[in-house]
């Protein structure tokens, strides 16, 4: 295992927790070698409400991840996301250190210091002081100021802050299951890795996230992220929706969603039929699909449209990349040819690229975020060779699992 690097990711969203070990090789190809996912116990719209329950599906994940790579998880690489995350762009300028008027790392290095000290209160911790774009004297619009000469060096930074008190209980809740963090990743930038080239991020593009309980946005341009921001609504409205309208059970019109459901009432036969069971269980009735669709695709729009507000909020010239989804909200039927309708630019599906083999059941959308921690993680150092000298350690978590198991 000498040769390969390995990290683990920890994507815990609205609905799931996903946990994969990702292995790259020496011709940097990247393999999903482990996986484990669990229901977000313990958590409501991300954040953490019951610490007894978050650290057992937790461990239940990550556990399974270990287990089919063959290895102990001892630190991940998390996504943040959620209502309390906050981004903003800033400046920073600083004077040039050398006589010679060089540009140095250590002045890069500064310039954003300095745009990170803006006033950020109290009950915020920045988690990403991403650079946009450099300006030496007064040209503006460098991506990469080290070796160029100048007196004065400006920076534009995105600056990302999540909650202290949140980020701080996902913090406990990762030592109580024995993880350390080796990044904590906006989950915007982890799809950035597992979804869009970087030709897309310097022509423009849009991610949107349609998630459980949540729907992220993320503008890109001009070789950065320029926007995020949270809608508080996800595809479990919808179902929730459904449950109201056709007076069931939210777990058998999450059902009826995802056999049945569509995001276009164009998409059905409207003499296609399927049978309700009522709240009771008791009764049955039939309905035409088109009720069930008309019942999905305004709330489909809603959330689509309120996306289309934030991209507005971006400023943006022109997004040649267009709109990339992804999210397990994007599986209903229709849902990308309704947003071609509502976005001014053209819409497609994500795709996860990047990583050499995803096991089969890890090739939906829905894991698109931890398959983008799994790069993040691999991208940026620290990598840390989870498999060696763990072998003895993994064989009494294992041995632990298996008697538990029985
Ligand atoms: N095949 C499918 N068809 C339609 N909807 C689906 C399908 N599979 C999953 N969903 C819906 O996707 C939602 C979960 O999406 P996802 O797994 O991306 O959310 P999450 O990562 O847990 O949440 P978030 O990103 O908001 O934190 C659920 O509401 C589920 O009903
Ligand atoms: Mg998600």
């Amino acid at each position: 295992m000498a040769d390969e690097h390995l990290v683990a990711a920890l994507d815990i969203g609205t609905t799931k927790i996903c946990a994969l070990v990702g292995e790259m090789d020496k011709e940097g190809r990247v393999y999903i070698v482990g996986h484990g996912t669990a229901p977000a116990e313990g958590l409501r719209r991300g954040v953490v409400v019951d610490m007894e329950k978050t650290v057992r599906s937790i461990t239940k994940a990550v556990g399974d991840a270990g287990m089919v790579s063959g290895t102990e998880v001892d630190c991940v690489t998390v996504g943040i996301a959620g209502e309390h995350i906050r981004s903003i762009n800033s400046h920073g300028v600083i004077a040039v250190n050398r006589s010679d008027n060089e540009i140095t790392d250590s002045d890069v290095r500064k310039a954003i210091e300095a745009a990170r000290a803006v006033a950020i209160p109290v009950d915020r911790d920045i988690i990403h002081v991403i650079p946009q774009e450099f300006a030496v004297d007064d040209q503006p619009g460098i991506k990469d100021p080290i070796g160029m000469s100048g007196v004065r060096l400006e920076v534009e930074a995105h600056i990302v802050t999540a909650s202290v008190t949140t980020a701080r209980t996902l913090y406990r809740a990762l030592e109580r299951c024995q993880l350390e963090v080796d990044h904590i990743v906006l989950e915007s930038l982890a799809l950035s890795e597992s979804l869009l080239t970087a030709d897309e991020i310097e022509a423009g593009v849009v991610v949107v996230d349609i998630g459980g309980d949540l729907t992220n946005i993320s503008v890109f341009f001009d070789g950065a992220v320029r926007h995020t921001a949270v809608v508080s609504l996800g595809s479990r409205n919808i179902t929730n929706d459904i449950a109201i309208g056709l007076r069931t059970t939210v777990d058998r019109a999450e059902t009826l969603k995802l056999t049945s459901g569509a995001a276009l009432r164009s998409h059905v036969n409207a003499n296609d039929m399927i049978v309700v069971p009522t709240a009771g269980g008791t009764q049955e009735k039939e309905i035409s699909r088109t009720v069930l669709t008309s019942i999905i695709e305004p709330r489909m729009e809603e959330i689509l449209s309120l996306a289309v507000r934030e991209i507005r909020k971006a400023n943006a010239d022109a997004l040649t990349g267009g709109v990339v989804l992804t999210g397990g909200g994007v599986l209903l039927p229709g849902t990308t040819e309704l947003a071609e309708q509502m976005f001014d630019m053209p819409v497609r599906a994500g795709q996860v690229t990047n990583i050499d083999h995803i096991p089969d059941d890890m090739m939906s959308l829905r894991f698109a975020t931890a398959c983008g921690l799994v790069l993040y993680g691999l991208h940026n150092e620290p990598v840390r060779n989870l498999g060696a000298g763990k072998v003895r350690g993994f064989m009494k978590k294992f041995e632990k699992w298996i008697s538990k198991q029985f």
